[in-house]
């Protein structure tokens, strides 16, 4: 099954639907972090995953989209105000996602201009491709009237990127594995509790785009990485032990099970052929310094995405000690006001 083939089966005769001229959708969606990693697809066409995971998300930091229709024969996309290029990669996925809801018939009829504003740096490990999708699939249910509930509009989210499914809801987000070959039960799924006094903390080291995809990188590791063999039966009691942390607010078990599947993670990475490797000098030296805080008392814990920088986990009563230590940190309540 294509992706496209999904897509007719979710929208059915939705998918004739044109844009309502004149009228701009705007959408926004949460960057999301994953406590429990996504590592790894079992179908990459249809992006569905080897092993379930689990994210949190940030709340007011994301990505928002206005769609309007653009006149000429192409789409215009501006990120921050700049004129995105036609040929780069980031545009070629943006209009490769929309063309999977402009029916053959008329793919290239509705021309689209899309204004994306992103609060977080771009393509550089804090899953701005996640809340980017989960925005332009909210934008286009509207601008096409598709009515779809979340669950279908994370299932197409998916399409764009994995880890865009769990970027359709605030707060915890399982996104379930499924076992269906069509992936219809692959999708987010979220949790029903709170967390006030819980603070990520997004450490940006360097905020330049990664030399390697986090496509390429798991695709990469599926199939060279001898680790990755061990990788879902970890994810299997990660997951157990997170959800528990959640559910009885127990922070140690939840910032230990964070770092050491992130550590976990990138180990697989780089036991692959050739070896994928996102860490700085500037990750290991901070790295080192969140184990002396740790060891000295302070409850801090990280975890690690496809890229070198960090996201810190401490409670809120710890904000100060967190951010005198480390000066360039921004403190995110994902649950608080
Ligand atoms: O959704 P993708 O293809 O950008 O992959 C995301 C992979 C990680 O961020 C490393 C892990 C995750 O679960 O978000």
């Amino acid at each position: 099954m294509k992706p496209s083939d999904a897509v007719a089966r979710i929208l059915g005769e939705r998918q004739g639907n044109l844009p309502r001229g004149g009228a701009v959708a705007t959408a926004f969606a949460p960057s999301n972090i994953a406590l429990c990693k996504y590592w790894g697809k079992r179908n990459v066409r249809l992006n569905l995953p080897v092993t379930a995971s689990l994210s949190v998300g940030l709340r007011e930091y994301g990505s928002k989209i206005s769609l309007s229709l653009q006149e000429g024969p192409a789409d215009r996309v501006e990120l921050n105000g700049q004129p995105v290029l036609p040929g780069s990669a980031f545009y070629r996925r943006f209009a490769g996602f929309l063309n999977l809801f402009r029916v053959k018939s008329e793919k290239g009829a509705w021309p689209v201009f899309a204004g994306i504003h992103m609060n977080l740096p771009v393509g550089a490990g804090l899953a701005s491709s996640a809340c980017g999708f989960a925005a332009l699939i909210q934008a286009l249910n509207q601008w096409l009237d598709w009515q779809l509930d979340e669950t279908a509009l994370s299932i197409l989210a998916r399409f764009g990127s994995g880890s865009a499914c769990r970027s359709l809801w605030p707060g915890f987000v399982e996104w379930q594995a499924g076992v269906r070959e069509d992936g219809m039960d692959s999708h987010g799924i979220p949790l029903e509790v709170v967390w006030p006094d819980l603070c990520i903390g997004l450490l940006v080291l360097s905020a330049a785009e990664k030399p390697v995809s986090s496509r390429e990188a798991m695709l990469r590791t599926v199939e060279t990485s001898r680790l990755y063999q061990q990788w879902p039966a970890r994810v299997a009691q990660d997951l157990e032990k997170i959800r528990q942390a959640i559910w009885e607010k127990d922070f140690v078990l939840l910032g230990e099970t964070a770092e050491v599947n992130a550590m976990m993670m990138h180990a697989t990475m780089r036991a692959a052929q050739p070896p994928v490797d996102y860490a700085l000098a500037s990750t290991a030296a901070a790295i080192e310094k969140i184990r002396r805080l740790r060891a000295e008392g302070l409850l801090l814990y990280f975890t690690q995405d496809a890229g070198p920088n960090l996201k810190l986990l401490y409670c809120r009563q710890d904000r100060p000690i967190v951010e005198a230590h480390f000066p360039a940190v921004v403190t995110v309540l994902p649950f608080a006001g």
